[in-house]
């Protein structure tokens, strides 16, 4: 079976969050279960970087307005196919922003473009190249699925799709001016194409017109009909009814493993858990924090409303009157970061901030900090807090999406059963949140029970076996449903 994975962003070549983690994972665990994915990525430069001189499979004089080729290439077991189309993608800053963090004006010509190649190459346009399925991840590559369906290549039937949901709050809506650009026929625009209030949606097309929609937690799966988390498009999703299907990320565990990675000061398993002093050192030496006897909290997260980011500030001082420290590594809202800073101020040597992407301090956190907070208000899987499972960096976690189905809570009667991994708390606010830091410093205070806890997160089992078995099960459904 051959899959074409659609995907604005994979590990290594491309992150702005958990998309790529899990983009650049899922092929590997689809390998096992004997399915060969290829990967369609836009040209970033960093792309056409890292695969250097590659393969030209096709050439477009004009896709949606810009002349484009189609590359391929291999980088470590990844089989690639990049879209490079210079007038869309050879651009500095990040894939939809630019340096000052602004939204490209055209990501929508950018994108649907993307869709167009993907639905070009999907149906027999590029000679030598087949697939059985497409597989399209959020927003940037679901108008994939609308070009499939009305206006594919070929005149055959369309390859069966798969459209997965990372997160429902980033939709690609556009006024529907835009539909002109888009060069789909007329009938594209209705409510089963690509019409969403008034405007053109990207994911809800997707949503719409693929024959699976999943997403990447059973619990975001069930909230997502309900309008606090299906931002407008609830109705769809529960339209959809079984054709929606919630499968939590697993993580990358050879990148992701304490026991090699190359990142941290000491490698260290279950077993030699005090060798993890040695990271907490390093990380205490980089924030500039004072040794303590209390735990040391850390946070990787972009500093948005969706990561609770906004509720740190006020319980900080809760946070250090207990005895514990914060290091911190974010980027995002500026609003956000003020606060921070003048909590950070109160607190010399207790709070500790690191603002930008750090890829290998995110790793140092994870294996030397004590806890890491994860009080998101919505959070479709969360890949944070599995990082911290299989570091023994204890997750406090919000009872929310993939929150919910990974971290199994620290209450009586999971401590009874010896099954603890972290601690929940519902809702986030200051009253929730800092109960929930007071109870995991009440936990640290008894080692035993802690390491219990620690080594409890570590044996879970987060890998992408799973997981990546239950999509191998979608795909074979969906293309024995098309035979
Ligand atoms: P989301 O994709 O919603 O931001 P996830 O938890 O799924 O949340 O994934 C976030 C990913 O990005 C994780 O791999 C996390 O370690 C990483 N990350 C987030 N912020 C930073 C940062 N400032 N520096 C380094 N890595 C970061
Ligand atoms: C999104 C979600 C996050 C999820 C990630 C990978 O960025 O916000 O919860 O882990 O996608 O699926």
């Amino acid at each position: 079976l051959k899959v074409l994975s659609v995907a604005s962003e994979a590990v290594p070549l491309v992150k702005t969050g958990g998309l790529a983690d899990v983009a650049g994972a899922l092929p590997a665990a689809l390998d096992q279960q004997g399915i060969a994915v290829t990967t369609l990525l836009p040209g970033y430069p960093a792309v056409g970087a890292a695969i250097g001189k590659a393969k030209r499979l096709h050439k477009w004089d004009a896709l949606l307005g810009e002349p484009a080729q189609l590359l391929s290439a291999k980088i470590g077991a990844h089989d690639l196919l990049v879209l490079d189309a210079p007038g869309f993608f050879a651009r500095d800053g990040n894939p939809y922003s630019d340096s000052a963090g602004k939204d490209w004006d055209d990501n929508w010509r950018r994108f649907a473009a993307f869709g167009r190649a993907a639905a070009d190459i999907a149906s027999g346009a590029v000679k030598k190249l087949s697939f059985d399925l497409v597989h399209a991840h959020d927003w940037q590559a679901a108008m994939a699925l609308a070009y499939l369906r009305f206006a594919p290549f070929g005149s055959g039937p369309p390859v069966p799709s798969v459209m997965t949901i990372h997160n429902m709050a980033f939709q690609g809506w556009y006024d529907r001016k835009i539909f002109g650009g888009l060069e789909l026929p007329k009938k594209a625009w209705s409510i089963e194409g690509v019409e969403t209030y008034g405007g053109v949606g990207f994911l809800k097309s997707g949503l719409q017109l693929a024959d699976m929609v999943t997403t990447v937690s059973p619990t975001y799966a069930r909230e997502i009909v309900r309008s606090e988390f299906g931002m407008g498009l609830e109705g769809l999703v529960a339209s959809r009814g079984d054709r929606v299907r919630g499968i939590v990320n697993g993580i990358d565990t050879k990148e992701w493993d304490p026991q090699s990675d190359p990142a941290l000061a000491a490698n260290y398993t279950a077993r030699s858990l005090s060798k993890r002093k040695a990271n907490k050192r390093a990380l205490e030496e980089h924030f500039g924090l004072e040794k303590s006897d209390g735990p040391l909290f850390i946070m990787v997260t972009r500093l948005t409303w969706q990561k609770g980011a906004d509720v740190i500030p006020e319980v900080l001082d809760h946070l250090v009157g207990n005895g514990g420290r914060l290091a911190l590594l974010g980027s995002g809202d500026a609003e956000i970061v003020d606060a921070l800073k003048a909590g950070a101020a109160r607190h010399p040597g207790k709070v500790g901030l690191h603002f930008g992407y750090d890829e290998a301090l995110s790793h140092q956190m994870q294996g030397g900090g004590d806890a890491i907070l994860v009080p998101s208000r919505f959070e479709p899987c969360g890949l944070t807090q599995l990082y911290g499972l299989a570091y023994g960096c204890v997750p406090v976690v919000s009872r929310t999406g993939g929150l919910s189905d990974t971290v199994i809570d620290a209450n009586p009667a999971a401590l009874a059963a010896g099954v603890a991994t972290g601690v929940q708390f519902d809702g986030v606010h200051y009253h929730a949140l800092a109960s929930a830091i007071s109870r995991t410093v009440e936990l640290y205070r008894q080692p035993k029970l802690w390491q219990k806890i620690q080594r409890n997160g570590m044996g879970a089992d987060f890998s992408w076996a799973r997981s990546g078995a239950e999509y191998a099960a979608i795909y074979r459904q969906l293309t024995g449903e098309k035979a």
